[in-house]
């Protein structure tokens, strides 16, 4: 998801000197709104075929990127792991509610997974969200991915086919989900499938085909089948909060402006305005040519272009977790180009900011206000959709009663109920994620789930944590009614889960009878058959 900028000693020191003089009657300290949300507002919980699915080579579907990149070797993903079994869920689509899925991989693939959740829900939810996304590895292998300006036409075809097999039911489409995070570690820093290393170029080259393909998507669902189906086409893309270091300092206010252009305007701005923003395209320009190019990294968009993709989403999908602290970087890089050398800036956290089991991720709940009534400004006031916003734990932490993600939740739910206040369309919220499940890079080392999946048991047996009880609890009143309630959930979800923790602390033993009934038993059988047909045949032999 995000890269982490390693912050000094001695810039967490000066950070918290410098806000202790910049902020007095700190966000922080703004109070809890109790309210409710709405009409009709949607709630749900997301999930990713790639990270719970496993079943990767069954059924006809051909392998993904991220099958490929797994496969490719070792240290690529922490301790070697692979999602080629992850949570199972391919076979143990049970899940109930809103939900959100996204699909990635062959059409196949798509047909796959969403005729398994239609055919157990009958229909889907009207509030699910379908992800399309496209990550074959046989148009990674062919074509270089989204290096090449082909895609946009490939995926095109592969949103009529999921349009036209799944539109009746699917009322809400995502194009794509963190193109950031899939430009930016798929080919500048290797981290995550395909695993290029194209510093300054590739993202920016991703970006440009991955926008145009989301316009000729929309604009294929606008021609063809809107009419029919009367569903919704957008994009969902993920930031963070950037608050300025010093508030009466032009050059953070600068800086923070800039690290949200770079995150969010990057592609909302083409889509809402028509064009990069103004910024992007005067820093990446101009260090280009102190670079020796006689051209910008970032490509250009030409009048045509810019008028067909302006205007192609019917909502903005936001993806959100945290915030940074920014600062102007007035120091030259030594590094080559880069998307990080390419903003000038500097994240900074706030070392009183509770972290969580991600080291990029720490609660902040007043920075989700800000993004969204930013969306709100920037965009003109779109419908938005939340699209992912979680809190993670650590791998070893097997505690199912997760007071802090209670927290987490209740902060960051309440921050996008005083937005609503504040006048931002947001029509939905899908907290992120339904299971513990592969986390890219990390393995399975981060657990962001709703539900515990415990991942050493054949089964991988699923069990929930506190944070259900509660989350529910928000759903079923739409929101906060008042303290008195908003206290007895509390209070409810943490009795539940001592529960739930003797039944996962039994687990090994489960496993283990499992186990006995699952080899133990059927080696016995296989062995008194063996000893019963000697015993007859020296019998047999007596007898002749
Ligand atoms: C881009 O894709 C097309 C197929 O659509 C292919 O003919 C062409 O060789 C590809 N270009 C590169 C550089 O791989
Ligand atoms: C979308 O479709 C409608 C109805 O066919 C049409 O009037 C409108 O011009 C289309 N929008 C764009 C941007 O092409």
């Amino acid at each position: 998801m995000k890269p982490v900028q390693v912050v000094t000693l001695w810039w967490m020191l000066l950070l918290v000197s410098r806000l202790g003089a910049a902020r007095k009657g700190s966000p922080e300290e703004a109070s809890f709104y109790y309210g409710t949300f709405p009409r009709g507002f949607s709630w749900g919980v997301g999930s990713s075929a790639y990270q719970t699915e496993g079943a990767w080579d069954q059924d006809g579907k051909g392998p993904s990127i991220w099958d490929a990149f797994t496969h490719s070797g070792k240290g690529k993903v922490l301790g070697d792991e692979t999602a080629d079994v992850a949570c199972d869920s391919y076979y143990k689509v049970q899940v109930s509610g809103g939900l959100s899925y996204s699909l990635c991989c062959l059409p196949l693939v798509c047909m796959r997974t969403v005729a398994q959740l239609i055919s157990t829900f009958k229909s889907l939810p009207l509030s699910s969200l379908g992800y399309l996304l496209l990550c074959s590895q046989l148009l990674q292998v062919k074509y270089g991915g989204w290096q090449n300006v082909s895609m946009t036409s490939y995926f095109r075809d592969y949103a009529d086919l999921c349009f036209e097999a799944f539109g009746d039911r699917v009322k809400h489409w995502i194009t794509f989900g963190d193109p950031r995070a899939m430009a930016e570690k798929g080919y500048e820093t290797g981290h995550h499938a395909p695993g290029l290393k194209l510093r300054g170029t590739g993202l920016y080259k991703a970006a440009h085909h991955i926008i145009k393909a989301h316009a000729q998507a929309w604009h294929s669902y606008n021609r063809t089948w809107r009419s029919k189906q009367q569903g919704l086409v957008g994009i969902s893309l993920n930031c963070d909060w950037g608050e300025p270091v010093d508030i009466r300092n032009p050059k953070d206010i600068e800086a923070a402006e800039r690290y949200l252009q770079f995150c969010l305007g990057w592609f909302a701005n083409p889509i809402y305005a028509g064009d990069y923003p103004e910024v992007m395209k005067d820093h990446i320009g101009r260090k280009s040519k102190e670079q020796g190019l006689d051209m910008s990294r970032l490509p250009v968009f030409s009048l045509q272009e810019k008028s067909y993709i302006k205007g192609t989403s019917d909502f903005l999908g936001l993806g959100h977790f945290t915030t940074r602290y920014i600062t102007e970087r007035n120091y030259p890089s030594r590094q080559g180009p880069s998307y990080q050398n390419d903003r000038d800036l500097i994240e900074l956290v706030d070392p009183n900011w509770p972290d969580l089991g991600s080291k990029w991720l720490y609660s902040v709940p007043w920075g989700f206000r800000r993004l969204l009534n930013f969306a709100k400004t920037q965009y003109g006031n779109p419908p938005i959709y939340v699209t992912e916003n979680g809190a993670s734990q650590k791998l070893h932490c097997t505690q199912l009663c997760d007071e802090w993600r209670i927290q987490y939740l209740k902060g960051y739910i309440n921050e996008m109920l005083k937005a609503i206040k504040d006048g931002a369309n947001v029509k939905g919220y899908t907290s992120w994620s339904l299971l513990d499940k592969f986390e890219w890079e990390k393995g399975y080392s981060e657990r962001y789930g709703f539900y515990y999946v415990e991942f050493n048991d054949r089964n991988k047996p699923r069990y929930p944590k506190a944070s259900v009880q509660y989350y529910k609890k928000i759903i079923a009143a739409n929101g906060f009614p008042n303290p008195r309630e908003v206290e007895s959930w509390h209070l409810k979800a943490l009795e539940t889960c001592s529960i739930n923790n003797q039944m996962l602390a039994l687990e090994p033993l489960l496993s283990h009878m499992q186990m006995v009934t699952e080899i133990v038993v059927p080696t016995v059988c296989t062995l008194c058959v063996l000893i019963a047909a000697v015993l007859l045949t020296l019998l047999l032999r007596r007898q002749s």
